[in-house]
């Protein structure tokens, strides 16, 4: 099967100055390669800074990429009219309540796009079709009539997914859909994309940093650190049996009952500066397993036990070893930072 977004081997970055010193280059985005199939559900989490919104930006064509391809549908971006593309491709963003323009009735933000496009004859034919996509939203009927200011939080995210599906799309990216939400809100928000997901055969990138979220919702997880993708595969052998140290750290900063037992392993020490990124892995200065081949070479994705990928130089078993190496009778996060430092 053809998949509906390949990424291969995409580059993004930015050109900062500070100050009077010559510009300096962010490579936000380094060398990721990443498929969405129809209808899939593709989580990327990583902590802030790693890149996770500006390859949603790339994707969606708000950024170039300054390196790798791009296809959709089996064809080049370059190829693709930009105009078609936004149709096929839409977005759900972080705040519903910056991104809704105040000034405008809700069944009007949503015809809007189908307006744009002319993908209905009429504006009466777009007021009428907002009205249905607000209902399949869960939006009490009366909605249309009001401002975004009149709406919760959750409503006004459900009016931006019902924008976002106005042009029947086949791919969403939402970047921090529900990160401003409350929880019970989140929830809902999250059941609601579970659901559209399902019924419209819409594949989504769900961009977080909350893992457990992306757990629920995903069918597969990209785990990104500084601007690489280091693991990707299955939701639940990402989750449950993480083959990447740094998977592991952010899985360990959650407890859960899968994970009751095992040792929890620690970081130390802030994300690298990305305008100065660590040789070799550049999880290495804070990985507690780290040797000296993670300073020197970086490793590249390779296949894993599960059905997944993971960019680390040692596999399951040497890992394990190397944990069971440690002082058995110590907390495990402080011992294995001191183990390699
Ligand atoms: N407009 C910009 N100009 C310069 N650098 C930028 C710009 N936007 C992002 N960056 C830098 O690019 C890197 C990746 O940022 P990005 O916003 O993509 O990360 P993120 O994973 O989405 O973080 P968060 O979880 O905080 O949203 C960071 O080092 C960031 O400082
Ligand atoms: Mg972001």
């Amino acid at each position: 099967m053809t998949p509906l977004l390949e990424l291969r081997g995409v580059d993004s970055r930015y050109t900062v100055r500070r100050g009077l010193r010559a510009p300096v280059t962010v490579h936000a985005v380094n060398g990721v390669d990443l498929t969405i199939r129809p209808g899939e559900t593709v989580g990327l989490v990583g902590e802030s800074g790693c890149g996770k919104s500006t390859l949603s930006r790339t994707i969606l064509r708000l950024k170039q990429p300054t390196a790798g391809d791009i296809l959709f549908d089996g064809r080049p971006l370059r190829e693709i009219d930009e105009a078609a593309y936004r149709r096929q491709v839409q977005m759900v963003f972080q705040d519903p309540y910056a991104s809704l323009p105040q000034h405008m009735k809700a069944g009007r933000i949503v015809a809007e796009p189908m307006l744009i496009h002319r993908t209905v004859s009429d504006k009466e034919a777009a007021l009428r079709r907002a009205a249905e996509l607000m209902r399949d939203v869960g939006l009490p009927a009366g909605t249309e009539e009001k401002f975004p200011g009149q709406l919760s939080g959750g409503q006004r995210q459900r009016v931006g997914i019902a924008r976002a599906l106005a042009l029947d799309p086949s791919l969403i990216v939402a970047d921090e859909a529900v990160s401003a939400l409350d929880v019970s809100v989140q929830a809902q928000i999250l059941n609601l994309l579970a659901e559209l997901q399902r019924e419209r055969r819409l594949a989504l990138l769900f961009v977080s940093h909350d893992i457990d979220v992306v757990r629920f919702l995903c069918q597969r997880i990209a785990v990104m650190y500084l601007g690489r993708i280091v693991e990707v595969g299955p939701a639940a052998a990402v989750h449950d049996h993480p083959h990447h140290p740094y998977t592991r750290v952010l899985m360990d900063a959650v407890p859960t009952i899968a994970r009751r037992g095992r040792p929890r392993i620690e970081v130390r020490g802030d994300p690298p500066d990305p305008l100065d990124p660590p040789t070799g892995c550049a999880f290495h200065p804070r990985c507690p397993f780290a040797q000296d081949i993670c300073r020197t070479e970086r490793p590249a994705l390779t296949a894993r036990p599960g059905g997944g990928m993971a960019a680390c130089h040692f596999g399951p078993e040497e890992l394990a070893s190397m944990e069971a190496r440690r002082d058995p009778g110590s907390a495990a996060g402080d011992t294995l930072g001191q183990v390699t430092r």
